[in-house]
């Protein structure tokens, strides 16, 4: 039975999942039927990526040793260190992560079991090295030497004392921890699309976690929040939002930061990263950009929002990032490692009930075209 889906498969259903629910009309987001502002309020990184993955919350003790087998997996395999501070310093964040947890399978004894114990064992070592990675090349790139992982430390923490050298504050470690959480899972975007895609031939955890991270960077995808923050950046003054977005809009020009394939409402989540952002701006002095944010809502609210588009995840996320410290192009390699909890979570549900992916593309090409030697070619 052949059934020609819609470009891009918009509003095809491609998956089961028990992971997050979306209701794109309503601007609802859920994780295994938790509102994602009560995770925001409540919950932690990792406890959020033991919800996703078990499909409940932890007992304290589950939720204690869960932290302690991810904590004593921070420490990058012997020889990934150097081979990091060996790449170019001008390599794209984003291609080294790709690139080096890619090689995380080579530091693996058995890359290729995916028996549902060993895939969440690699998930596990990429979700704890990750922010490793993405720190020791930064240090790398700045010339400063790599700081060890604590295993003292929670995953937000850690990446922000390995990025800076010193311990964060209570209030930056909170707010980091609330993005991981807030970019855990999102349905079948993309990424994960790609991540279930890959593993459905058979194949290994770290290819199909490479392959996501490949996706996640497309400006469309994941690398909108450093697209979002440059447009901050290009935007003199606040009273220059109007005509700038203005001029992008009759260019139709995207503008980064809006939109969605599914939202035609609030992204929830741009709703509590709009007040993190406020909170963060005020506290570090960025008030600039949050009112040119929010400025940029507001043209975009006449202009658009009749037509479904309003603020995504990546629009309020840029300025929360800045305020948080973050380099610019290390935005989309956060979204990243906190996604590897989610696309770990759907490679794991693939693999449990898995068929391979492969549709069919309509030939639109020519038929019956002869053989034309190249000596009688034009
Ligand atoms: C993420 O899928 C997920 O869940 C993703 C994500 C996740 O958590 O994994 O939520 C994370 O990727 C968020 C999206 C980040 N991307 C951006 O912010 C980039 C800017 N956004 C657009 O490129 C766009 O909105 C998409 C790609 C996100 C969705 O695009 P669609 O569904 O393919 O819609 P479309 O491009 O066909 O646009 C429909 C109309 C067009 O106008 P018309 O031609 O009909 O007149 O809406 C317009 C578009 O021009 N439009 C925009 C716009 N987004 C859509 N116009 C201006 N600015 C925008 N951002």
């Amino acid at each position: 039975m052949t059934t020609t889906a819609p470009k891009g498969l918009e509003g095809i259903i491609a998956a089961e999942t028990e992971m997050s629910f979306i209701d794109g009309t309503q601007g609802i987001l859920e994780y295994v039927g938790i509102a994602i502002d009560d995770l925001a309020r409540n919950s932690t990184f990792e406890e959020t990526v033991f919800l996703l993955w078990n499909r409940r919350l932890p007992t304290q003790s589950e939720l204690d040793a869960f932290t302690q087998d991810i904590r004593s997996r921070y420490q990058l395999p012997a020889g990934l260190e150097e081979r990091i501070t060996t790449l170019p310093k001008t390599a794209e964040p984003m291609h080294m992560l790709r690139t080096m947890v890619s090689s995380l399978a080579m530091f693996d004894s058995d890359p290729n079991q995916n028996d549902p114990d060993s895939a969440r064992d690699k998930a596990l070592n990429v979700l704890a090295c990750a922010p490793a990675i993405v720190a020791a090349f930064d240090r790398h790139r700045r010339g400063l030497p790599v700081v060890a992982p604590d295993s003292s430390l929670s995953i937000a923490e850690n990446f922000l004392n390995m990025l800076n050298g010193e311990k964060p504050t209570a209030t930056m470690a909170k707010a980091l921890d609330v993005c991981l959480i807030l970019h855990a899972d999102h349905g079948l975007n993309n990424s994960t699309f790609s991540a279930r895609v890959v593993i459905s031939t058979m194949s290994d955890v770290y290819s199909a976690l490479t392959a996501a991270i490949g996706s996640l960077r497309g400006p469309l995808h994941g690398g909108a929040n450093e697209g979002v923050m440059r447009m901050l950046n290009e935007i003199p003054t606040v009273a220059d939002a109007d005509a700038f977005i203005t001029g992008k809009l009759e260019r139709k020009e995207k503008v980064m930061g809006f939109g969605h394939r599914v939202y035609k409402a609030y992204d929830p989540r741009a709703t509590y990263l709009k007040t993190l952002a406020k909170q963060l701006a005020e506290d570090t002095g960025n008030q600039d950009l949050y009112e040119k944010s929010f400025a940029i809502e507001k043209v975009m609210e006449d202009a658009v929002a009749a037509k479904g588009i309003y603020p995504n995840v990546d629009f309020y996320s840029a300025t929360t990032y800045h305020c948080i410290g973050l380099q610019l192009d290390l935005f989309t390699p956060l979204f990243a490692i906190s996604r590897l909890g989610g696309w770990s979570g759907h490679v794991i549900e693939q693999l449990s009930d898995n068929r391979l992916y492969r549709p069919k593309a309509d030939y639109i090409g020519p038929h019956d075209a002869p053989y034309i030697p190249i000596a009688e070619r034009g």
